[in-house]
């Protein structure tokens, strides 16, 4: 899996968005170690504080099928815009990816970051 084909599979996963509230829509796909994708969307709530990103819909579906080991997750916008990950779900991938690869997406170019140059000092137990 390239990481333009990983990033192909966060844009198709953004079509099941359910965002009527921000109409943000975002598609995350997500490498295990042993090399499946699991893809996610962000899915709002009419309590805004119930939303889940699309990067923790792909997490928690990956956990909740025995895969704690994570590589790469990849995160596209529908409109195309940069989603950089927000703070709770740096906190998620610091628990499963610490060494992790973030593919976003500038200027239709690809852009790879790692989670410790987002989330420097995240916080353990
Ligand atoms: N959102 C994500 O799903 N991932 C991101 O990386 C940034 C934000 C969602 C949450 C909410 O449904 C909408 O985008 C606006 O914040």
């Amino acid at each position: 899996m390239t990481d333009n084909e990983l990033m192909k599979k966060a844009k198709e996963a953004a079509a099941f968005s359910y965002a009527p509230y921000s109409h943000f829509c975002v598609g995350a796909a997500l490498l295990t170690k042993d090399g499946k994708i699991y893809t996610g969307c962000n899915v709002e709530n009419a309590s805004y504080g119930a939303t889940n990103c699309a990067e923790r819909t792909a997490i928690f579906k990956a956990v909740s099928e025995g895969h704690r080991q994570f590589d790469k997750i990849a995160v596209a916008a529908k409109d195309g815009s940069t989603a950089y990950p927000c703070g709770i779900c740096l906190q998620v991938m610091n628990e499963f990816m610490p060494e992790g690869e973030i593919l976003l997406e500038k200027n239709q170019q690809l852009v790879s970051c790692h989670l410790k140059d987002l989330l420097p000092s995240g916080f353990t137990l």
